[in-house]
């Protein structure tokens, strides 16, 4: 496929390097456009010792005759040769331009005159990325069917800890080679998701969590989508945009979580509860805030609702996908909740470890299937994990029920 890929001007515009690199080893041809301020962070040079290509770095060429007359048409050129147009990083600025159609520099004005899938991989201070303006142009941006690759949380440039880093390369060139190459293995299918953790008061200010972030689970709901399923995600409180397309039922608790998942089954044809759900609750919730004392203090909890054990009583002949976050035995314990909530695979994920599992951009996980297999799947993003539970549900069900 012909890549154009605009940068814009922002501390991760080095990693746009790396990025133009996978795809070239993707098979692709890049064509890239520089802003200025891209400029002051990344050399022209680079990009065109990687692509073997010119980089265009100007609206109009600095030389004279018809130099310059060809370079006034040159945005019309690059969208008509190009069949996808990708910008990462891609700054507030850009998608505030790119959201109000200004045209005053040569990405602008390409992105104006392009008429195929563009994909934006936004990169920026936490404060910025969520400020109602950038929201906005996001939700602009993401309304005219743009693929938006959400930034991950951690250290930024700005020394802030939060949203805002530039995904990895991997992660945005994963979703290039998803536009180039859709499959579309879910056509016809509802998948319904679980994601995030859920949050069980234990007074008006206090309640009991986890550390789920909600991205293994969204991760496997964009990647559903892409495949063409209809997508129900019954989500927990996190803190993730919202995704396009796809039905998104917000919950607080457990007891919510189970009504939502409940009431969405019958239409269910695959069910993936990828939700870290609290295991307890306490079951009169304190109208006032708990006062301190200086005694020992203790509560009685109740167990929550299994939901993976409720849907497994009633799934009939849909494929039914559970996790299991163990810090220890991994296999031994995803088999024996498979066994015990009558899933046919149990996404086995060991919790515990440096940037994997929970709140982490990436996963390694061991999937356990209803045929006695333990498929170890190697350490990659979620979105790239999420494709592989889907293949091998949709496998395991071939094998299972003669399903395609
Ligand atoms: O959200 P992220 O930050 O991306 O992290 C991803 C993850 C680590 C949360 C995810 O990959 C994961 O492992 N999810 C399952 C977490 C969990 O609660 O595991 P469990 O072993 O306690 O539960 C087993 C299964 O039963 C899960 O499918 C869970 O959704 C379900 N369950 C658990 C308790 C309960 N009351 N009802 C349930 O349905």
């Amino acid at each position: 496929m012909n890549i154009a890929m605009g940068v814009s001007g922002g501390i991760a515009a080095y990693k746009a390097a790396e990025l133009a690199r996978l795809l070239m080893e993707n098979g692709h041809t890049v064509e890239v456009v520089l802003t200025h301020a891209a400029q002051e962070f990344i050399r022209p040079l680079t990009f065109a010792a990687l692509t073997g290509r010119k980089v265009i770095t100007d609206l109009f060429a600095t030389g004279g005759g018809d130099e310059v007359l060809s370079s006034a048409i040159e945005h019309i050129r690059v969208a008509q040769d190009n069949e996808l147009l990708l910008v990462a990083p891609a700054t507030a600025d850009l998608l505030a331009k790119f959201a109000h159609g200004l045209a005053n520099d040569f990405l602008s004005t390409l992105y104006l005159a392009f008429r195929g899938p563009v994909v934006l991989a936004p990169a920026m201070n936490s404060n910025m990325w969520q400020h109602d303006a950038t929201r906005a142009n996001l939700a602009t941006l993401a309304s005219r069917g743009h693929t938006i690759v959400e930034p991950g949380v951690g250290h930024l440039a700005c020394g802030m800890v939060g949203a805002g880093r530039l995904a990895e390369p991997a992660q945005i060139a994963a979703v290039v080679q998803a536009l180039a190459h859709p499959r579309r293995d879910l056509d016809g299918e509802v998948v319904l998701i679980t994601a995030g953790p859920t949050q069980e008061p234990l007074d008006p200010v206090r309640f009991l969590s986890n550390r789920s972030s909600g991205k293994m689970g969204y991760a496997l709901a964009e990647a559903a989508r892409a495949r063409g399923a209809r997508v129900i995600l019954v989500s927990g409180p996190v803190e993730l945009a919202r995704l396009v397309d796809v039905e998104t039922v917000s919950v607080r608790t457990a007891r919510e979580m189970r009504d939502a998942v409940m009431a969405r089954v019958p239409e269910a044809t695959i069910i993936i509860k990828a939700a870290a759900v609290a295991d307890f609750h306490l079951e009169l919730v304190p109208q006032q805030k708990i006062k301190k004392t200086p005694a020992r203090f203790s509560l009685e909890l109740s167990p929550t609702p299994d939901i993976l054990a409720e849907v497994g009583a009633v799934r009939g002949d849909r494929l039914l996908i559970g996790f299991a976050a163990e810090t220890q035995d991994l296999v031994r314990e995803a088999r024996r909740k498979l066994e015990t909530k009558k899933c046919d695979m149990v996404v086995g994920n060991l919790v515990g470890g440096e940037g994997l599992g929970f709140e982490s951009d990436e996963n390694e996980v061991v999937l356990v299937t209803r045929r006695g297999d333990a498929i170890p799947v190697a350490r990659a993003s979620k979105r790239a994990i999420a494709d592989r539970i889907l293949d091998e549900s949709l496998k395991l069900r071939l094998a299972l029920h003669g399903v395609a």
